[in-house]
């Protein structure tokens, strides 16, 4: 499976800061941004990774992140030059995608909670059609909106609808089936006149191909549009780090874990961020698993 992060837009609920900065390079608490939905895909297995940013944007995800081989993985990088919708991520990625399945996530989710990579891997093993991956929120017409029947079938997906008929959000994470790049380059723009994820996630669902995970009460989708919402992800971040002294989506760790990386390899990754507190983190993650260093 191929994996494709959807770093674009222009960030415009965030002005002033996201005027000369992507949104989804700017920190939480103590990582960029896009951090998070890399470990994501990462978790489910995948290390061919497609980065879709704008063309002012995309070199410096570049600088950030390199051809990805420090953490075991293959980047790709590709533009989209204006903000025509998320499903237009397939288009741009055709070639790239081939005659795989893909995962797409958005470069602003952040996604925690026990068994997240058993759940991403069921989903990518048995993949057929599209998974989704439902949250309950206070707030659903903010978001595409799933309805699932009582034996848990989806029957319905809206976006941003008016008067939801659940208050399961569908997240910025999808699952799909090599079709997604047929369905998407036929898709009609919106009355928005963006290509929209949902009404891919329609044709599967009318084709009977789509199917909703639950994420549980325990788990957290963090928002970070707007001010407040991203000072809290961070701080949600900052908490659990500080109680546990573990680090969320840290690269260097979960490559290790993944076993993309040795232990030595990811010793040397920390080294070079040694005078920060991650740097040091990642080289004491590594002496743990083995590392001489
Ligand atoms: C997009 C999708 C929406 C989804 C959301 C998740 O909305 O269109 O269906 O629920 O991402 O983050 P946007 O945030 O682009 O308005």
């Amino acid at each position: 499976m191929k994996g494709i992060v959807l770093a674009g837009g222009s960030g415009t609920r965030l002005h002033p800061i996201t005027q000369a900065v992507s949104k989804q390079l700017l920190p939480v608490y103590d990582k960029p941004m896009i951090y998070y939905p890399i470990s994501v895909l990462m978790l489910a297995g995948i290390r061919e990774i497609l980065i879709i940013s704008t063309p002012s944007d995309l070199p410096n995800f570049r600088r950030l992140l390199g051809d990805g081989s420090q953490y075991g993985l293959s980047f790709s990088f590709a533009e989209q030059p204006s903000p025509n919708g998320l499903a237009e991520a397939f288009v741009i990625g055709a070639d790239f995608v081939g005659d795989d399945p893909v995962a797409l996530i958005l470069g602003d989710n952040i996604f925690y909670g026990q068994g997240f990579s058993t759940t991403l891997r069921t989903a990518a093993q048995d993949l057929a059609g599209c998974v989704l991956f439902g949250y309950q929120v206070k707030d659903p017409q903010r978001y595409g909106v799933g309805e699932v029947d009582e034996h848990g079938k989806l029957v319905s997906i809206e976006e941003k609808p008016a008067h939801p008929r659940s208050n399961n959000a569908i997240t910025g994470l999808y699952f799909y089936d090599n079709e997604v790049v047929d369905i998407s380059r036929n898709l009609k723009p919106s009355a928005r006149g963006e290509l929209e994820i949902t009404d891919v996630n329609l044709a599967y669902l009318r084709r009977d191909r789509a199917q909703l995970i639950e994420l549980s009460r325990g788990f957290a989708w963090l928002d970070t549009g707007t001010h407040d919402s991203m000072l809290e992800a961070g701080q949600f971040v900052q908490v659990l780090e500080h109680r546990t002294g573990v680090r969320i989506a840290c690269l260097e760790e979960v490559a290790l874990k993944m076993g993309f990386i040795s232990a030595d390899e990811c010793y040397a990754l920390g080294t070079k961020l040694a005078k920060s507190g991650y740097g040091e983190y990642v080289m004491n993650v590594a002496r743990v698993a083995g590392s001489t260093g």
